[in-house]
């Protein structure tokens, strides 16, 4: 009994005065617990063949208890140092704040988004189709079967091994899904990321084409040049006209060049526009019926007209930028500028 005591007695000083050294809550507890743990261990020892049973039991938890004092009072300690050290900081509460700066939209999706809106209010919705296509959707159903010169207007990405499998060269295929989805009338406007092996100061090898199709019985080339004006007055301003030059597309005919006043000079002529007062912004035509042939539709009963323009260039005559790779190279210096 006498010796019981004694082990308490020495463990309880040893735990206090390891707590006294502990910088931190864990070493504490772990003190703690294998102080507790030794005291149990003692008094078993003690119990095998005592007849006090009692008065060792009672010994024991008697220095369990101090030792949940040492214990709680060690943690105290602990947790006013920390809240000390936290009031001795000095923080200077006059200095001006951090200011985030808000995020905005890409010019680009600025104006993927005005062309929309502008479509949407006469009846346009939005269609969207896959940036790896299939060589029938890109080419094929667009009558420009296999070795058709007219591929080469257009440098293609192809899929190493997958000859049928190309990074789309223009939104047009997006026609041939939706007349396929659905039957007429059609009247979709199609954003869309595109890419050729084009690389210069006007040409990105991969930029942004939006594509407009309108199927209907009874639909002509001036419906074409009335929705086409309608745009160019919305985007650009009331004194913009269009003109529209003869041209060719394998999947139009007749098929027009889309021309828009000069958006810098008014039509006065001047650099960016060579001196001929109109800039040249996309490709158009009545739908060919060779194409209507490929998505089952009655080219007896239904026509259309269909046209395509490069967002990116529409945002670089909006908002005056003569350098498409400022658009893709992420210099915040330059997207800034269009919040
Ligand atoms: N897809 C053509 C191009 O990228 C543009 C176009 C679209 C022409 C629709 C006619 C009709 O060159």
């Amino acid at each position: 009994m006498a010796s019981l005591a004694d082990q308490l007695q020495q463990l309880s000083s040893a735990l206090e005065a390891a707590l006294q050294r502990d910088k931190d809550e864990q070493s504490v507890r772990k003190h703690h617990a294998d102080c507790v743990g030794a005291m149990r261990a003692a008094q078993k020892a003690a119990l095998s063949g005592a007849s006090d049973k009692k008065a060792i039991g009672q010994l024991t938890n008697e220095h369990i208890r101090r030792a949940e004092g040492i214990y709680e009072a060690a943690l105290k300690r602990l947790a006013d140092e920390a809240a000390a050290r936290e009031l001795e900081r000095s923080v200077d509460v006059t200095l001006p704040g951090r200011a985030r700066r808000l995020g905005h939209l890409h010019p680009i999706t600025l104006a993927r988004r005005e062309i929309e809106a502008i479509f949407a209010q006469i009846g346009f919705t939005v269609a969207v189709g896959p940036q790896v296509e299939t060589d029938f959707h890109n080419f094929e159903a667009l009558a420009m079967p296999k070795d058709h010169p007219a591929r080469d207007m257009q440098d293609t990405f192809y899929v190493d091994g997958s000859p049928d499998v190309v990074l789309r060269t223009h939104t047009s295929p997006v026609q041939i899904r939706t007349m396929l989805a659905q039957k007429p009338p059609v009247r979709v406007i199609v954003p869309g990321t595109v890419y050729r092996r084009d690389d210069d100061a006007t040409h990105s090898p991969m930029f942004n084409q939006v594509e407009g199709l309108c199927v209907d019985e009874g639909v002509t080339f001036a419906d074409l040049k009335g929705v086409l004006l309608h745009f160019a007055r919305r985007f650009f301003g009331d004194k913009i006209g269009v003109r529209l030059r003869p041209s060719f597309f394998p999947f139009t005919e007749p098929s027009a060049e889309i021309d828009f006043t000069c958006v810098f000079c008014g039509g006065k002529g001047c650099r960016t526009c060579k001196q001929t007062g109109w800039i040249e912004i996309g490709g158009s035509g009545m739908v060919d019926p060779e194409v209507f042939r490929h998505v089952g539709y009655d080219s007896e009963k239904y026509t259309g007209f269909a046209f395509g323009w490069g967002i990116d260039r529409m945002a670089m005559l909006k908002y005056g930028i003569d350098n498409i790779p400022l658009f893709f190279e992420g210099d915040v210096r330059f997207a800034r500028q269009f919040r």
